[in-house]
């Protein structure tokens, strides 16, 4: 099975089109919704908690695993791929999805400035800035940190007027340092769900970038390319879903997002 982990929603966002082009595959979920945001933890911290979604995960039958986190791929996943599967599972892949991301806006700027919205810990590992920079270095990366986004999508107040004001706060901080940006990237996968919101607060001459396509696309190269890994794939099309937290908001913003109705269950994260 294909593994996809984030600290709660948001990966939701981008199993939703992973499986839109990839249907036969089987796919198992895990959200850390009891302890989100991980956006405003230490790098240290996000660390021990993606260790142990990961190993949840693995002990659950997936073969890999996809970090549908930004956080957790800026903050844990070199950590995870260079100590901790050595370690204890040495046969398996974590894969993350800024370098996937970075790749595309490389593509798409045609200014050389782009926007980076994304959660604290994001922003403060500079994982957008060193990836982009490391490919182009004539790209200017301007960042900003979406801090309280990830707490209301997770309390599921999208109707709430509060909304509209941070995100008008956060954007216009944001695209007030250059009018050359023409490239937003929606780098932390919860954002992906309120697009529509913050489409309508962005100018039209800015492209935004949100990741569910770009890790769909790359993740079937991937697999084209790992032959060995595509062949050990459970492709009888099973969809689990797991989540640190079963309250009855969680299991509801499950369904919204992922689109239908789906069982969660309930893990104990240790
Ligand atoms: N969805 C996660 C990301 O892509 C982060 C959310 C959080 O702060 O927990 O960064």
């Amino acid at each position: 099975m294909l593994g996809f982990f984030d600290s709660g929603l948001g990966g939701l966002s981008v199993l939703r089109e992973v499986q839109k082009q990839m249907p036969s595959y089987s796919y198992i979920y895990l959200g850390d919704n009891a302890r989100t945001p991980y956006g405003s933890h230490s790098h240290e911290t996000i660390y021990r908690f993606t260790k142990q979604g990961v190993s949840y995960l693995f002990d659950k039958g997936a073969e890999m695993i996809i970090l549908a986190c930004n956080t957790a791929s800026s903050s844990a996943l070199r950590r995870i791929q260079m100590e901790f599967l050595p370690k204890y599972y040495p046969k398996k892949k974590v894969l993350g999805i800024i370098i996937p991301t970075a790749e595309e806006v490389i593509e798409q700027t045609k200014t050389k400035e782009v926007g980076i919205l994304a959660t604290e810990a994001t922003v403060q590992s500079f994982a957008y800035p060193k990836e982009i920079t490391k490919m182009d270095s004539s790209i200017k990366v301007h960042q900003q940190a979406g801090t309280l986004l990830v707490p209301i999508i997770e309390a599921g107040e999208f109707e709430w007027d509060g909304l509209d004001s941070i995100l008008k706060k956060y954007l216009k901080e944001l695209l007030e340092r250059s009018n050359k940006i023409d490239t937003l990237v929606l780098a932390c996968t919860h954002y992906a769900l309120i697009e529509d919101k913050i489409k309508k607060r962005v100018p039209s001459r800015v492209k935004i970038i949100s990741q569910g396509e770009i890790v769909a696309k790359k993740l079937k190269k991937y697999l084209e390319h790992h032959p060995e890994i595509e062949s050990s794939l459970d492709k009888t099309g099973k969809r689990i879903f797991y989540s640190s937290e079963d309250s009855w908001r969680v299991k509801n913003l499950f369904n919204q997002f992922y689109g239908e109705p789906v069982e969660v269950k309930k893990v104990f994260l240790k």
